[in-house]
């Protein structure tokens, strides 16, 4: 069987070649397609970067134009995909909804699944751009018992996606431009990460050659995990927890570095970052923007800046290398938008989206690729006779 090498969580194997996300872990550093997520956050929009991971070039105005166009005119759910949204509880969370509609998606266009017809998958890339937002409107409205509105094709993704889930049918929306680039930043920031948890997941799956639907309802259940992007509302919870403890801070910290179970900081350490994770820096900035522009006095933003005063200054998680992610600061954004803790995740599964078809695709057209099949190491017993049952 040859020699197999152990790597638990993959921490030292490569599972391919790839052009789009470069990361250095140790220096900070993020950069799509080469440019610097910096640059990208602050001059960018997240339609342009979606176009840049997924073709590999900043759009000409006319590229990008036409992909707008094209993302307005499949904005809508198929009427009978709507029916799917009443088989769930009311209180359904929402990124099982999010994942089961985008599954459901391949069974509403199954002339067009080939992973290797270059215009099916062009078509796939704009229908699942243009619908995840709705679908993400929906499974939040669902939740409320509200009626769903459809989509106003005049807006951009963003603010279509804003009305959708905070708009009234009978009610105009104003949306409120700030908080739509504050949105249309964090989806930036969140629009690639290389080979996580869920991208690899999505490569994994696609590598058996499904589809691109089945490949990104599979990487949106797992990016629902704690230890990944369902971090972002685990961070909250953990804020609201500590706060509704009466506890100080510091007590909270020593029940993490007694590795309690189940007790970590959440939205802290990183497997790749070693170092201040850059999005994080550019979040914590947003942050206190949107705060202060919203006029939100959260008590939860005063305990995640001590929380993280203390690890920065703490034996334990200098050693460590722990600093915080991502996840760190989003929550805070999102309650103050109005968002509950239980959409966070699904407003990471937006963002992630374009890096997790720019990944696919990537891997379709590489012909190096191999259908994943990791080997393992077998510590089971060795070969043993049949017992039959009145003997054992
Ligand atoms: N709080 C306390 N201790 C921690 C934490 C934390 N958040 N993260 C890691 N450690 C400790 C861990 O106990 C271990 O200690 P020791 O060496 O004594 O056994 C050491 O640091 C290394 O941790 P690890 O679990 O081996 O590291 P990993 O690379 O396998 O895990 C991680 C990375 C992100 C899963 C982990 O840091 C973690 O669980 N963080 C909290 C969850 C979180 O914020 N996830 C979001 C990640 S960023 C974006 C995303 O994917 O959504």
């Amino acid at each position: 069987t040859g020699l197999v090498t152990l790597d638990p969580g993959f921490v030292n194997t490569a599972s391919c070649r790839s052009e789009i996300t470069y990361i250095d872990g140790d220096a900070g550093i993020l950069r799509y397609r080469g440019y610097p997520i910096e640059q990208l956050a602050e001059h960018s929009t997240f339609l342009e970067t979606s176009y840049l991971l997924i073709h590999g070039h900043l759009p000409s105005q006319a590229e990008l134009d036409g992909f707008s166009t094209d993302l307005s005119r499949h904005t809508l759910l198929h009427e009978d995909l709507k029916n799917f949204f009443d088989g769930f509880p009311s209180n359904a969370h929402p990124m099982p909804v999010l994942s089961s509609a985008v599954s459901a998606l391949s069974t509403f266009y199954e002339e067009s699944l080939d992973p290797f017809d270059r215009r099916a998958v062009d078509q796939s890339t704009v229908r699942l751009m243009a619908k995840l937002p709705t679908i993400a409107a929906y499974a939040h409205k669902k939740t409320l018992g509200q009626p769903f509105l459809y989509p106003d094709n005049s807006l951009g993704l963003v603010e279509n996606f804003l009305r959708m889930t905070f708009g009234f049918p009978a009610e105009p929306y104003e949306v409120d431009p700030a908080l739509a680039k504050a949105l249309d930043q964090l989806f930036i920031l969140h629009a690639d990460h290389e080979q996580n948890c869920s991208t690899s997941t999505v490569r994994m799956v696609g590598s058996g050659q499904a589809n691109l639907y089945a490949s990104v309802s599979a990487g949106i259940h797992a990016l629902s995990g704690p230890l990944h992007g369902g971090a972002n509302s685990a961070v909250l919870t953990m804020l609201d927890d500590i706060l509704a403890s009466g506890d100080d801070v510091d007590t909270f910290m020593e029940r993490v570095k007694r590795k309690e179970k189940g007790v970590r900081l959440m939205g802290f350490g990183h497997r790749v970052y070693k170092n201040y994770d850059p999005r994080a820096a550019i979040v914590k900035k947003t942050a206190d923007q949107v705060l202060a522009q919203l006029g939100v006095n959260d008590p939860r933003l005063d305990v995640a800046l001590r929380l993280e005063e203390i690890a920065l200054a703490d034996d334990y998680f200098v050693e460590r290398k722990l600093y915080p992610n991502v996840d760190f600061y989003t929550g805070l954004i999102y309650k103050a938008m109005g968002f509950p803790t239980r959409m966070f995740t699904v407003l990471f599964a937006i963002g992630r989206l374009p890096g997790w078809i720019a990944q696919w695709r990537e891997m379709m057209e590489d012909p190096q690729t191999k259908i994943g099949r990791p080997r393992q190491v077998y510590v089971g017993e060795p070969e043993r006779p049949y017992v039959a049952m009145g003997d054992r």
